[in-house]
C-alpha cells in the first residue's frame, strides 16, 4: 500500500553535516522523494507540529530545538517519502525515538544523543502513522510543492504579491 511519510532533518543533523549520510540511509528504503525543501522554522510552525505534546515537560525545549535555537542552525530540511509502507520503512531506518534505545546501525542510534536536560536530539523526525503523516505534510508543504497528488486539492482564487526573480 502506497503511503507518504514526512521526514525532517532537524537542526542538529544539519549542524553535524549529516544530510548526505541520512539521505543515503533512507535511500535503502527504495522509496521515492516526492517533495523536499529547506525551511526556516517559526515558533508557530514548531508548536503546531508538536501540538499533541503541549503538556509534556520537554515541550518548550523541543520547540527551541526544532527552531534551531539549541544549535545555532535556524533551518530544517523537510522531505516527503512516498511508496509501499513508507512510514514503517522510514521508521525502521530511523530507529527508536529515544536515541539511547535505537539500534546502533539506525540513523538515530548512530547520530542521536540525549541532552543533559533529558531532551532527545535524535536528528530526524518521521511521521508516526498515516493520520499524522497527512496532518504534518499539509502543515509543512503546499500541494504545489509535491510532485504527486497525495491528497485531494481544490482551486481557489487568491490575489497576493509574490516574489519573482529580479
Ligand atoms: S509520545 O506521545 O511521547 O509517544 O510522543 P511521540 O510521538 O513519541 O513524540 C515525542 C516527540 O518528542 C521528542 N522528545 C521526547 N519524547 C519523549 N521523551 C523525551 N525526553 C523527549 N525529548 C524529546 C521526541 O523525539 C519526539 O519527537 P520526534 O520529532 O518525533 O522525534
Amino acid at each position: 500500500m502506497n503511503q507518504a511519510a514526512l521526514i525532517l532533518i532537524k537542526p542538529d543533523g544539519l549542524k553535524k553535516s549529516l544530510t548526505g549520510n541520512i539521505l543515503t540511509r533512507l535511500s535503502e528504503s527504495k522509496l521515492e522523494i516526492v517533495a523536499a525543501k529547506m525551511v526556516r522554522v517559526s515558533k508557530a510552525l514548531a508548536e503546531e507540529h508538536y501540538k499533541h505534546l503541549t503538556d509534556k515537560p520537554f515541550f518548550a525545549e523541543i520547540i527551541k530545538y526544532l527552531c534551531g535555537e539549541l544549535h545555532d542552525r535556524r533551518k530544517v530540511m523537510a522531505l516527503v517519502y512516498w511508496g509501499d509502507c513508507a512510514i514503517a520503512k522510514c521508521r525502521e531506518l530511523a530507529g527508536s525515538t529515544n536515541p539511547e534505545e535505537a539500534e546502533a546501525t539506525t540513523i538515530r542510534g548512530s547520530y542521536g544523543r540525549i541532552t543533559t536536560s533529558g531532551v532527545y536530539e535524535n536528528v530526524i523526525h518521521v511521521s508516526s502513522n498515516e493520520i499524522e503523516a497527512e496532518r504534518e505534510i499539509k502543515l509543512w508543504f503546499n500541494p504545489g510543492d509535491i510532485i504527486v497528488e497525495l491528497y485531494p486539492v481544490k482551486e481557489i482564487s487568491k490575489v497576493k504579491k509574490v516574489k519573482v526573480w529580479g
